[in-house]
């Protein structure tokens, strides 16, 4: 039907016939002439009717936004004063000779450059006309670029593409499993994945050495601005392998892609221990572009008369730290008071602040809500301990050790944009020797990757001290976004058993729920290990997106939703008595 993209024409085609098609941009009628702005995936292009071609006109006429038109004309150079230099197409435009309407139009829901007005419920609900605009277009064919990156990379490096299944046994990455019923086994269900690791683990079993998928994820957690219950990864695991092996291989994947795509050098990435991320940054995720970090006082605040410090100075779980914003004296009490604020999202039961105003004269140059609560000496150790200078602010968080790094972290982050202190330069790291378990309250652990992960320590170790362990787990984080986790798992069934059972697994529950894998470490498993990127999350870093909707094609909301299909839906009573369900009339209450 078309001999060319709009947005592919230029000088060089000066002469020829050609024919596009496309949607409407923009019509507009110059005293007798017709100009349409014609759009495709690859560009605009305008296009001028005049009345000698009387049908063309005619047809032209009668067009109106986002009508579908082929059109068939002569390319020429604009007249001189009318080049666009902005546009791609600007030094051209085509004489309509034959003008076809392939379909009509209703008035659209919005103009598409008007699309930051009208929200994005109605962006969301017309997705289709959302996704016509250059940017969501550009969006998606730059995640495309990606993935056909992706594949190529790991294909020449022996990796072979492996479905697995979407249709499963629940898959512990510490969310909510999405469930569907089994109309076959009534009162049975099967859990959609929230990542294939016990898969790809097994595939290791079977010997095929390198695995790689693209793979859908359904996780059901409270979402964010960079979480969806329906998400991509990039997902890959090899056999006979160290930590080296698998991060030297991720980490020459994504530079080489940041070179390519965008002409950017990521350079080496630099690693870091979880423990010093966690006492500088306050985050295992830390964004090194913020020149800003965490420096700890509890030892000088285990005597001071100031309960709200010396209380959790005292205590081994408890975390006394000051954040130092140099030039930040200027920051008003409203703003602190705004701030505050903010760090009662993560806990926090205040911010103390001390502002430095004339070191010359000691105690006395300093301003703060505070200080009457402490010694002179003890205020000037602080003073010395964190090098603070005039003019600078000093935060306090004091308080369990989580609820300090997360309210300081995140505050760190916060003041990193609002004082434009970040440097636009790319921060990757690798955040590397995690604890094996974490601290769930009530004599329990969590595991903080997930189960599979190797510890560093024997099985003996790991149960008589499961906080102490460590694990051969690693993230890739860049600019404070977790891009990709992973880790060397365990190929030892009794390791794997001793893992269950410091996780109060009970034997019967380990047979139940993970019987299949057990049984498959018995029969020869590999060492192997892998890592999982967050295919959204890397392309919504790669396009300065800051949301992660901008970068999938059909999107769910905050609350789980699809606004354009209206997923999820109610179901036939036929359909509920075939799967054996039934709906609880106190729906409140079953929430
Ligand atoms: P993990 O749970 O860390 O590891 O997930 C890997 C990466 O997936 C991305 N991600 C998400 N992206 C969007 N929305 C979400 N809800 C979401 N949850 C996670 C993140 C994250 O780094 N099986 C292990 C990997 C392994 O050990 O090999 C796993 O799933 O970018
Ligand atoms: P108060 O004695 O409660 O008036 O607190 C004095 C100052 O300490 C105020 O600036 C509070 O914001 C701050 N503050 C209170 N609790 C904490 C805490 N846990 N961590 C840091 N600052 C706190």
């Amino acid at each position: 039907m078309r001999t060319h993209y709009c947005g592919e024409l230029n000088a060089k085609h000066i002469g020829d016939t050609i024919t596009v098609c496309g949607w409407v941009h923009r019509r507009r009628d110059h005293g007798g002439v017709i100009f349409l702005d014609l759009r495709d995936r690859q560009g605009l292009l305008q296009v001028v009717v005049d009345p000698d071609t009387e049908e063309a006109f005619a047809t032209a006429d009668r067009a109106r936004s986002e009508w579908v038109m082929q059109i068939t004309g002569l390319v020429r150079a604009r007249p001189e004063g009318t080049v666009n230099a902005d546009m791609p197409t600007g030094e051209i435009e085509v004489l309509g000779r034959e003008v076809k309407v392939l379909n009509t139009a209703d008035t659209p829901p919005f103009q598409l450059d008007e699309h930051a007005k009208v929200g994005e419920e109605v962006r969301l609900k017309h997705r289709y006309m959302d996704l016509r605009r250059p940017e969501m277009l550009e969006n998606l064919m730059l995640r495309s670029r990606v993935t056909t990156f992706v594949r190529n990379f790991l294909a020449n490096n022996g990796f072979v593409d492996t479905e697995t299944p979407v249709l499963t046994r629940a898959t512990p990455e510490g969310a909510r499993d999405y469930l569907v019923p089994s109309r076959v086994h009534k009162g049975e269900f099967f859990a959609l994945p929230q990542s294939p690791q016990l898969f790809k683990q097994l595939l290791m079993v079977a010997g095929l050495d390198r695995y790689f998928q693209i793979a859908k994820c359904f996780r059901d957690e409270d979402l964010r601005a960079d979480r969806q219950p329906e998400f991509t990864q990039i997902d890959l695991e090899m056999s006979f392998v160290d930590e080296e092996a698998v991060m030297g291989l991720t980490e020459s994947m994504i530079r080489e892609l940041f070179k390519t795509e965008m002409d950017i050098d990521l350079g080496e990435f630099p690693r870091m221990p979880y423990a010093e991320a966690m006492a500088r940054f306050g985050s295992d995720k830390p964004d090194l572009r913020i020149p800003l970090e965490l420096i700890d006082i509890k030892d000088l605040m285990a005597s001071v008369d100031f309960k709200v410090f010396s209380g959790p100075a005292n205590d081994p779980n408890g975390r006394v730290t000051v954040l130092k914003v140099p030039g930040g004296a200027t920051i008003s009490r409203k703003e602190i008071d705004d701030y505050t604020k903010f760090v009662s999202q993560y806990g926090a039961k205040g911010l103390a602040w001390v502002k430095v105003n004339a070191l010359a004269e000691g105690v006395e140059g300093l301003q703060s809500p505070i200080l009457k609560f402490m010694p002179d000496d003890v205020v000037m150790s602080l003073i010395e301990r964190v090098d603070a200078k005039d003019g600078d602010i000093l935060f306090f968080g004091a308080d369990s050790t989580r609820v300090v790094s997360d309210a300081l972290g995140a505050l760190r982050v916060k003041l990193g944009h609002d004082l434009n202190l970040i440097t636009h330069a790319w921060a990757p790291l690798w955040v590397v020797d995690f604890p094996m378990f974490e601290d769930a309250g009530d004599g329990q652990v969590a595991a903080l990757h997930h189960p599979f992960t190797a510890p560093t320590v024997e099985p003996a170790a790991l149960k008589a001290k499961p906080l102490d362990a460590l694990s051969r787990a690693y993230d890739m984080v860049l600019n404070g976004t977790e891009l990709g986790g992973g880790s060397i798992r365990i190929h030892d069934q009794g390791m794997q058993q001793a893992v269950f059972e410091v996780l109060n697994i009970s034997p019967e529950e380990q047979q139940e729920k993970f019987g299949f894998l057990l049984d498959a470490l018995r029969y020869g498993a590999p060492p192997h290990g892998g890592l999982a990127f967050g295919l959204d999350r890397l392309v919504m870093l790669m396009l300065g997106a800051t949301s992660i909707r901008d970068v999938i094609a059909f999107p769910k909301t905050q609350s789980a939703t699809c606004l354009l299909t209206d997923a999820p839906g109610a179901v036939s009573p036929e359909q509920l008595k075939e799967v054996g369900v039934r709906i609880r009339q106190d729906k409140t209450e079953s929430m």
